[in-house]
């Protein structure tokens, strides 16, 4: 039953995936079993578990022709590797199994949606067919349905190409029904997201478009996924080539687009659009509705611009960012660390009202897997211009946070981190106008750091891989004099 392709997949990784020592991954943000991992797929949950897939090359830790990974896990955190899922092994994926996702189904079943490709060799660039196509499996192993391709090139709308047509997100309606969006492009690549309606998940029907690029935001739409969230219809997307402008750095980014929906004619009507999150490692987002009730949303926890940032030691490249519960409000999508984190904090450190002026450092406020939320204000009669938060550092290396309340910006900076990489390194964002006071969380693991602005408002993902043993952390004011209230933990399982 199991092919010779994903035989071969699993064989490598009992052998060498098994080698690698639980201390040489983060602690608690996945990582492929061995070698590359790019977007997250097939976020689910299926009898008691939460499955997690991933786009996955295991012999190499470069891009390859695509496998599913796979993992699960009880509480978001704690991640546990089952063999790969499917591999590039039948005609309508012999290119590779692109992105997709899953539903646990009536019949017991894990019903997997994803895009199989075939590679043409005749082009200069990488190019492929893309089609949509289902896989059948009891949570280990998958059998990819005869019928395959589900979503052909029959079903592609006029104009659009068969070359971008990719990353089927599908959910259940109430009424047991299904839908699917998936990503797609004109053939002068300009994205589209394309909506889709089943009765069984084996038989689509194009519904409409849902949301078009005009050429302003980028070429391809990829990773689409759409739901309905706090009396708003939230879309998102991962649009590539983005050029600079005043609301979004260049690159492939992620935007939020919400609005309303009407299911009758398939039109969504945008109200507001945002970037997703202003960090330099975030990528293709997927959500699942969990059994209860919170939207929960998984993202590549890397950029394909910055993939260069990597270190020769580690077997592995790819991390997910720690899962994060959405809501809306005010129009605005707000992410919070899920509240399993909370379980896994350990030796709390509280210090109020510490005046900073030039360099603070506080007893116990270190470390590597930690929960830091720091509050940060102007000492009464005076303000302050620059205040700088210093991450795994040594007094060499360091990643600074730096807080400019005049400016209200805030700006993530590895280029200290100990990298020999020449990429680009820092990210600044805008944050609320606050009369000089700022919220953040900053929640790090060994080869990363994640910071939640005011609750949630905004985030900023990255990732560092400065040597474990630069555990200190500073707070530097480099004009005037501020406040902070500190709140630190450790993370452990123990
Ligand atoms: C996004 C993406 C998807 C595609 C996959 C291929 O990062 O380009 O559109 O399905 O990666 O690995």
């Amino acid at each position: 039953m199991v092919s010779q392709i994903l035989k071969e997949a699993r064989n490598y990784e009992e052998t060498e995936g098994t080698q690698i020592p639980a201390d040489k991954r983060p602690l608690f943000h996945l990582t492929p079993y061995i070698g590359w991992m790019n977007d997250p797929n097939g976020f689910s949950q299926y009898n008691g578990s939460y499955h997690l897939f991933y786009q996955y090359y295991p012999y190499k830790k470069k891009w390859g022709p695509m496998h599913w990974g796979h993992a699960v896990t009880k509480d978001l955190l704690k991640w546990e590797f089952l063999p790969a899922a499917i591999a590039p092994d039948t005609e309508p994926d012999s290119g590779g199994c692109f992105s997709g996702s899953a539903l646990s189904m009536d019949n017991g079943k894990h019903l997997l949606l994803y895009t199989g490709v075939v590679k043409l060799n005749d082009m200069d660039e990488d190019t492929f067919l893309q089609t949509q196509c289902l896989a059948e499996g009891d949570g280990v192993d998958y059998v990819k349905y005869e019928g395959n391709p589900v979503i052909g090139m029959k079903d592609i709308p006029e104009g659009l190409s068969k070359y971008d047509f990719r990353d089927p997100k599908m959910w259940r309606e109430k009424d047991g029904t299904y839908r699917c969006v998936v990503g797609g492009c004109t053939n002068d690549k300009k994205g589209r997201i394309l909506y889709f309606r089943s009765e069984n998940a084996y038989d689509w029907k194009f519904v409409s478009v849902l949301a078009e690029n005009d050429g302003s935001l980028g070429t391809m739409w990829e990773c689409p996924d759409f739901f309905e969230l706090d009396g708003k219809y939230v879309l998102l997307t991962s649009p590539q080539d983005v050029r600079q402008d005043k609301k979004y750095n260049c690159g492939n980014i992620v935007v939020a687009m919400i609005g309303t929906f009407d299911e009758e004619t398939g039109i969504f009507h945008k109200e507001t659009e945002q970037l997703v999150d202003a960090g330099i490692d975030f990528y293709a987002t997927q959500t699942l509705l969990a059994e209860d009730g919170r939207r929960i949303m998984s993202a590549w926890m890397q950029n394909w611009d910055s993939i260069v940032h990597t270190i020769r030691s580690l077997r592995w490249f790819g991390q997910m960012v720690l899962p994060r519960e959405l809501s809306v409000k005010d129009g605005k999508l707000i992410q919070k660390p899920v509240r399993e984190l909370e379980k896994m904090r350990r030796n709390p450190v509280i210090a109020k009202d510490v005046l900073v002026e030039n360099m603070v450092e506080l007893d116990g406020v270190k470390g590597r897997t930690i929960d830091l939320t720091v509050r940060i204000r102007p000492e009464s009669y005076s303000s302050y211009r620059k205040l700088e938060i210093r991450l795994a550092s040594d007094g060499n290396v360091y990643t600074s946070l730096i807080y400019r309340p005049a400016e209200c910006t805030l700006e993530f900076d590895r280029s200290n981190s100990g990298t020999r990489r020449a990429t680009s390194h820092t990210r600044k964002c805008s944050v609320a106008e606050n009369n000089g006071e700022i919220k953040l969380r900053i929640i790090m693991d060994r080869y990363s750091v994640e910071v939640f602005v005011n609750d949630g408002e905004q985030t900023l993902s990255n990732v560092i891989y400065t040597y474990q043993e630069a555990d200190r952390i500073s707070f530097v004011n480099h004009n005037g004099r501020a406040l902070i209230d500190v709140e630190k933990y450790d993370l452990s399982f123990d």
